[in-house]
């Protein structure tokens, strides 16, 4: 079967038809209704979701599916010590699909190695967040027109933000697209994104400078929970406030996408400007998401197709965040185009035992 576990599952082919088909759908919406009749989908999330939860729920209600699983791991055998691997294994008895948010990064990777359905990334830990770039592109798609050509501002959180981290791997793959990076020192991109940026990015220390070159905005929150110091996050939380006095810096056609929630990095002033785009950015998560489901059920019994070449290894992985820190899993790696020998799951640097 396929799963969804990073952008880079999809090649640019198929991410355009699932596109397409949550525009279908949005235009078509009755024809839809009972497309997944009698299939289940089941939302394993280990970390709080507002969005990503209720949207993929959304979506398969109104695909005519039904839904089970957990808000909260506390309340699941995870807090007698069970395994991703061993709660997959078991759900794959209970539903046709999953979506999995984990705390760890890489989780759904050990999840997809043992799972007998599809997996679907939810987003895990500060690595990545595929369906979240899906709603970002239908995002651009409908406000813009168009997904080539455009030069997007990433501001905030660099370093821990899973929705930048994917919106890179997705958008690096189009004609002309230029990044624009906006961070503190502290938050800037990890090395292993870094190294796939294409060579025309630049980085600016201000919001002011980056606004008149950008056709796209997207804001990120610092993220109170990836710190392990409260003090650093007091100091970096507000380094970068979009406000309307900014905007008056933007092209008149700029969109401002954030994967949300936000806390103080748009200021309300911004909500009423029609470039602000982040409220039916939200919307457009259901639709692709029910296109995702849709698809991934109909390719269910398709073999899985690997994109990337990995091998068993003994090495350790340097990310303490990273899922094979904390659950025995068949090590696995890939070497980068650097040459640099990387964790299959988290996609940070091993090092030898
Ligand atoms: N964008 C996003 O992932 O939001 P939630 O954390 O609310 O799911």
């Amino acid at each position: 079967m396929q799963h969804l576990l990073d952008p880079t599952d999809l090649s640019i082919q198929e991410i355009q038809q699932l596109l397409d088909l949550a525009l279908d759908i949005i235009n078509n919406r009755q024809a839809y209704s009972h497309v997944c009749d009698g299939k289940k989908l089941a939302t394993l999330f280990y970390e709080p979701s507002t969005r990503t939860r209720l949207s993929f729920t959304a979506a398969m209600m109104e695909l005519g599916g039904n839904v089970l699983g957990f808000s909260d791991a506390r309340t699941s055998s995870v807090s007698k010590g069970e395994t991703v691997a061993d709660t997959v294994r078991v759900v794959s008895s209970f539903a046709d699909i999953i979506a999995m948010r984990h705390f760890k990064e890489g989780a759904p990777h050990v999840a997809a190695q043992y799972s007998r359905i599809p997996i679907i990334n939810a987003g895990d830990g500060g690595h990545a967040h595929p369906t979240q770039t899906l709603t970002d592109l239908l995002s651009i798609m409908r406000e813009l027109g168009h997904l080539d050509n455009l030069t997007i501002g990433l501001c905030g959180d660099l370093k821990y933000g899973r929705t930048v981290h994917s919106l890179i791997k997705a958008m690096k793959r189009y004609e002309g697209t230029k990044f624009v990076l906006i961070s503190p020192e502290e938050l800037r991109l990890p090395d292993y994104i870094k190294n796939i940026l294409p060579s025309n990015y630049i980085e600016v220390n201000t919001l002011e400078e980056a606004m008149p070159m950008l056709d796209v905005l997207y804001m990120t929150r610092v993220q109170q929970e990836r710190f392990a110091n409260q003090d650093d996050y007091e100091r970096l939380k507000d380094s970068f406030i979009l406000d309307a006095k900014k905007m008056e810096l933007a092209p008149k056609h700029m969109i401002v996408l954030h994967p949300l929630p936000r806390v103080n990095e748009i200021n309300i002033d911004v909500d009423d400007d029609p470039r602000a785009a982040y409220f039916r950015q939200v919307e457009n998560g259901k639709f692709v998401r029910m296109a995702l489901i849709y698809t991934l059920l109909k390719k269910a019994n398709e073999p899985n197709k690997c994109q990337r070449v990995v091998s068993p290894t003994s090495h350790k992985c340097t990310n303490e965040r990273c899922i094979t820190r904390t659950e025995p899993v068949y090590k696995q790696s890939y070497i980068d185009s650097e040459g640099v020998e990387r964790c299959a799951y988290c996609d940070h640097c091993l090092r030898k035992d």
